[in-house]
């Protein structure tokens, strides 16, 4: 490809600005910020490349209120919709999101035929339906950010709770990004040690409690919003492992038809993610209970889905 690979940004709130700063930062993208209202993702994007000088990126920043700027984007990360209050479920979102995401969705995809589509609004699962719906891509191309965020909070809390760095933490949290998540303790190493040996089992379980509840002990401290340094975080890191081709194992949101015993569904598993999107869905094996949860997760997530084929019919 000519130039820098064009990756476009739809939402310029918290987590969709920092998206595109993160992308900026990195010095080898061109980023198309998009959002509806008038003079945000324009100012954003000004103050985005007025950062460049000082922290050593060129990167070419473009805010807009329309999609003609994201003609053969490469990706695109959706973040717009409205985000949670305190107290409420990421599955309260949806019938807005919804229709929020599907417009979004069929106006990229009209401009950029060969994008892959990352997802980050929620209810993020029942997001990449809809965008499966509307978008006609194969289901390479759709893919949901929920798996590396829930698994970047859950190593975080080890990482404090054993003074180690986050970084030498590997965890793997699939299913549902909501409250019906699989966190996996048996794939959960410290420097490839099993957490297991690590920690008591009660250590363990609150540490999986509050991964659980991570994004509502932010929505709640926050009150305004909902996290976006740490999502935008891992939309970022799926656009790297999308652009410089690396196969790396990550937990998203895809369509599973047949793995892990899963027909048609969408949910978060282990996919390795290159060049063309999700390149497998890698099969880890589960214990009895574990395969049990991510069904169940599953069914949770199906039942939305439901709900979204009955508002776009
Ligand atoms: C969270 C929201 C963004 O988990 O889903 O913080």
């Amino acid at each position: 490809m000519m130039g820098r690979p064009k990756i476009t940004v739809v939402g310029a709130g918290n987590v969709g600005g920092t998206t595109a700063q993160r992308l900026a930062e990195k010095d080898i993208y061109d980023v198309v910020l998009v959002d509806i209202t008038e003079g945000m993702p324009q100012g954003k994007a000004l103050d985005i490349s007025q950062a460049g000088p000082v922290c050593g990126y060129s990167t070419r920043v473009v805010g807009t209120n329309g999609y003609d700027e994201t003609a053969g984007s490469s990706v695109a990360v959706i973040t717009s919709g409205i985000p949670r209050k305190p107290g409420m479920s990421r599955d309260e979102l949806l019938s807005t999101n919804a229709k929020i995401v599907k417009s979004v969705v069929s106006q990229l995809v009209a401009r950029s035929p060969d994008i892959i589509l990352i997802l980050v609004t929620n209810p993020l699962d029942a997001m990449v339906h809809v965008a499966r719906l509307v978008s006609g891509l194969p289901k390479s191309r759709i893919i949901g950010m929920g798996g590396i965020l829930d698994s970047a909070r859950m190593r975080a809390f080890i990482a404090a709770e054993l003074n180690v760095p986050g970084p030498d933490v590997q965890a793997m949290v699939l299913g549902g990004h909501g409250d019906t998540m699989v966190p996996l303790p048996r794939y959960t190493t410290v420097k490839g040690k099993p957490v297991s040996d690590l920690m008591s089992k009660d250590q363990l379980d609150a540490i999986i409690q509050r991964t659980r509840d991570g994004g509502a002990e932010i929505v709640g401290l926050l009150k305004t919003g909902s996290a976006f340094y740490a999502p935008s975080a891992s939309a970022v890191d799926m656009v790297e492992a999308i652009y410089h081709d690396e196969k790396r194992v990550l937990p998203c949101s895809v369509l599973c038809e047949g793995e892990y015993g899963l027909k048609n569904v969408i949910v978060g598993v282990p996919v390795k993610i290159g060049r063309s999107g999700v390149e497998q869905i890698v099969e880890y094996e589960l214990t009895v209970n574990e395969r049990a949860a991510l069904e169940a997760s599953a069914n949770a997530v199906r039942e939305l889905c439901a709900a979204v084929d009955r508002l776009m019919a």
